[in-house]
């Protein structure tokens, strides 16, 4: 089929590559120039595991191109729209800029004729109600509207792509629209469809909620056992014992229960404060006010590190040395977006103490982005004379380090480790002080 893809950062580059990968033609339009002519060289703008290959493979192909041009999309039948809904600058509710231009620059290409009934399929993010302004906005031209939310988790993007929990379609009111929508759309993933991946209809509000309560759902989840981290850490007790004890409940489940300095990255901390907003539009904050507190668990984590740290050093970073592993949001990841370790980082550079940073794939990104930002190479490097070491991205890298030499590198060897990723016996044993996250 003849698809394109609007919008290609994280969510849209994979996605088209992985509509291309299923067989479709395709075309990735993108405003950002330098972003389009690494794509259509094949080389991925982000990290990503699995991506390169994948990109490569499918625009050597020749079913893969990449456009700053919406000219470029006129004969495709499908139309994704994957573009980012970031937090308004000075308050908590989603920005739709970038959705409502992709909208509008796609217009006047849906009259154009293709075969077949054409379809715009919303990805992006969006407040609930906004997949219902834009149907109203294309019916003129004949095109049908599915809200379809993505699901994918940076680092495993392609596979979430390929072969998604589930897959939500969002369709048109008018039962004929409905079914001619969700025609084209279970060609377009016909192999999803016969590998019996769920694939669930409902209307749009209920598709763009549940993009939403699934991310509220797990931000709960990551700040409930934050919250238990805390208690943990008043009574001596341990909160990975504890994760594991309560996760053997079914019900419960082991996932998302790794306490440590809370999330981060471009999706859950904006997403809880966006649906926040919107349930206060809708008359219904009270309904959310828990996701409130959900932040400031989440806050508190990374208030408490550089609290540790302060503490342990006499009370002042001032003069100190402190090497930060990890610069990432997670690890296989090199984005920096509301990264719980460069804030952490942050706040503690500003309190006079010299950082040193070093992260395996967002460290290049980071040196060219801030240029008087100390990055090391490695971990070893940038333990160099440190007084303190922060564990701040589970990298397999930091999770592997040799105690031993780590030691030899350091003035102090005191690591705190906040993602609670290492074994804090054998650190100990090797002569570390190990200051974990909840437990003793
Ligand atoms: C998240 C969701 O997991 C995806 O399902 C969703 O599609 C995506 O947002 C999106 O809205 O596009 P992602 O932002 O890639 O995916 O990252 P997560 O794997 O959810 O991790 C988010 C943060 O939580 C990270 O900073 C991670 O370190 C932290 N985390 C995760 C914890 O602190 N503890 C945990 O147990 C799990």
């Amino acid at each position: 089929m003849q698809i394109s893809v609007i919008g290609c950062g994280y969510l849209g580059a994979v996605h088209a590559a992985c509509m291309a990968e299923l067989g479709h033609d395709v075309v990735g339009i993108d405003v950002d120039a330098a972003k389009v002519a690494s794509l259509s060289r094949g080389v991925a703008p982000f990290h990503e595991p699995g991506f390169d290959e994948l990109l490569a493979r499918n625009v050597e192909s020749g079913r893969l191109r990449f456009s700053t041009d919406f000219a470029d999309l006129a004969h495709a039948q499908v139309h994704f729209i994957g573009v980012g809904t970031p937090q308004v600058q000075g308050g908590y509710a989603a920005d739709l800029t970038y959705v409502n231009s992709a909208v509008a620059s796609l217009l006047p290409h849906l009259n154009h004729h293709v075969d077949g009934p054409t379809l715009v399929v919303g990805k992006s993010t969006v407040p609930v109600g906004t997949a219902a302004t834009i149907a109203e906005t294309i019916a003129p031209t004949g095109a049908l509207l599915v809200w379809n939310p993505e699901f994918l988790r940076e680092g495993f993007a392609v596979q979430d792509t390929i072969s998604p929990d589930r897959i939500v379609y969002g369709l048109p009111k008018d039962p004929e629209s409905a079914g001619t929508a969700q025609g084209v759309l279970d060609d377009v993933y016909k192999q999803l469809i016969a590998a019996e991946i769920p694939r669930l209809t409902t209307d749009y509000a209920t598709a763009e909620l549940v993009k939403v309560a699934a991310n509220s759902f797990l931000a709960t989840k990551i700040s409930f056992i934050n919250a238990m981290a805390e208690l943990c850490e008043a009574t001596g007790a341990d909160v990975t014992q504890l994760a594991e004890a309560i996760g053997h409940d079914d019900r419960i489940g082991k996932k998302f229960l790794r306490a440590g300095i809370g999330f981060g990255g471009g999706c859950l901390p904006k997403d809880i404060r966006a649906f926040m907003a919107r349930a206060g539009e809708l008359g219904v904050d009270q309904a959310l006010t828990f996701l409130r507190e959900v932040d400031s668990i989440n806050d508190r984590r990374r208030d408490h590190v550089v609290n540790t740290a302060r503490d342990g050093l006499g009370g002042t970073f001032e003069g100190k040395k402190v090497a930060v592993l990890g610069a990432a949001f997670k690890p296989d990841s090199d984005d920096m977006r509301n990264s719980p370790a460069l804030d952490i980082a942050a706040r503690i550079s500003g309190e006079g103490a010299t950082v040193v940073i070093t992260d395996p794939a967002a460290g290049p990104k980071l040196r060219a982005a801030r240029p008087t930002t100390h990055v090391a190479d490695d971990a070893y490097t940038a333990a160099a004379g440190a007084d303190v070491v922060l564990l701040l991205t589970e990298w397999k890298q930091f999770k592997e380090l040799d105690p031993t030499r780590l030691k030899d590198a350091v003035n102090n060897p005191w690591i705190i480790d906040g993602r609670n990723a290492l074994d804090p016996t054998t650190w100990r044993d090797a002569g570390w002080t190990y200051t974990g996250i909840g437990r003793p």
